[in-house]
């Protein structure tokens, strides 16, 4: 990796089991995590601004890495350059930047995964669509198109009226790639939603069930799509938003008989976002026919007794190679036995391997 974070350019070699990276705070173990996701990935788990990964006095950034996969070896690589970021795979630009995505697939967890349960209903789409890139990604393709015709709608409604022809020619594109796009949303909820509900079975405390329920903001049918569209202008056009369509989702989760964003106390919100990513790993692994490679960044908190239990269960289920930050390493020495363990600080930018 070069020019990524404070980090400085370096080599690594990890092991193929667990890799605990240690260090006082603010030297770069989550920027090491993040350059992981992002070679992986192509985007940050902390940030949409992906400008803000480039280092600061720098014009560029790169990761690249070699990734086996059963009998075969390949070389990912993710740059930003002047703003702009480039992907490729063995030297090859993918045609899509799903492709790329869907090739080496990682779970992360992080301090700001806390969201996923008391945050706004985006955070949990966010979720959903990294799901629905596993479970549906002839769906999830249609998102662009789906958001290039929603706003290309919107601008018609909102600067030449409910009347403007125009609308005929957009609606029914929203409504077509809309369709598809729920439908990968829709699939998404119910991968994770069969997961999530025996993961915090086992992971919660008895005696408390967890409930989701997905509401869709759109329709899987274009024509009820359309129709919806249609009735919907003067409100769209009043409210500067589309009111219909999957940018309204919702997956609303109940612990016991509340709302958990609400209600839950903080011990049991950390319990259900724990649950939600045993489900996305699970659902990911699922789709994809392989174990991803587990982010841990800083699980420290969720080391107390009530949910290390649920971290075990994280491992385990993983069973690939895992990456765990944390200040206290010593926290971790319960995982001793989770295959092979290398140990890596961090100091000032410097990852110092053994
Ligand atoms: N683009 C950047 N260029 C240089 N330094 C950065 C950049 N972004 C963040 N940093 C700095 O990197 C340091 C490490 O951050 P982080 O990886 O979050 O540390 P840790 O997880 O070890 O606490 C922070 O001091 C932060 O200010
Ligand atoms: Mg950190």
């Amino acid at each position: 990796m070069t020019g990524f974070r404070n980090l400085v350019d370096a080599e690594l070699v990890p092991g193929p089991g667990l890799t605990v990276i240690t260090g006082d705070n603010g030297q770069g173990k989550t920027s090491l995590l993040e350059a992981f996701y992002f070679v992986a990935t192509s985007r940050s788990f902390r940030t949409e601004k992906l400008a803000t990964l480039v280092q600061q006095g720098r014009e560029q950034l790169g990761v690249r890495a070699e990734i086996e996969e059963g009998p075969r070896t390949r070389e990912q690589r993710a740059e930003i350059v002047r703003g702009t970021r480039r992907v490729a795979i063995d030297g090859k630009r993918p045609k899509r930047l799903i492709d790329y995505a869907l090739r080496t697939p990682v779970v992360a967890f992080h301090p700001g995964d806390l969201e996923l349960v008391s945050g706004a209903a985006s955070v949990r789409r966010r979720l959903l669509d990294r799901v629905a890139l596993f479970v549906d990604p002839h769906g999830y393709d249609a998102r662009g198109a789906y958001e290039q015709a929603v706003k290309e709608r919107q601008r018609v409604l909102e600067e030449r009226g409910e009347r403007a022809p125009d609308l005929e020619a957009y609606e029914p594109l929203v409504a077509e790639h809309g369709a598809r796009y729920q439908a990968a949303r829709e699939r998404a909820a119910q991968a994770l939603v069969e997961h999530l509900i025996p993961a915090f079975a086992r992971i919660g405390p008895e005696g408390l069930p967890l409930t989701a329920r997905y509401v869709p903001g759109g329709s899987t049918d274009p024509e009820v799509f359309r129709r919806e569209l249609r009735e919907r202008r003067s409100r769209d056009r009043q409210r500067l938003a589309p009111t219909f369509g999957p940018q309204r989702d919702e997956l609303e989760l109940v612990v016991g008989e509340h709302l958990a964003r609400f209600h839950a106390s903080q011990g049991q919100q950390r319990l259900v976002t724990l649950a939600l990513k045993l489900a996305e790993l699970a659902c990911v692994a699922e789709a994809r026919g392989v174990l991803p490679v587990l982010l841990l960044d800083d699980v420290s908190s969720e080391l107390d007794p009530h949910r290390s239990l649920a971290v075990h269960e994280l491992l385990r289920s993983s069973g690939g190679q895992v990456f765990v930050t944390t200040p206290r390493p010593e926290l971790l020495s319960a995982f001793a036995g989770t295959a092979a363990r290398v140990e890596w600080t961090v100091e000032n930018g410097r990852v110092c391997a053994p």
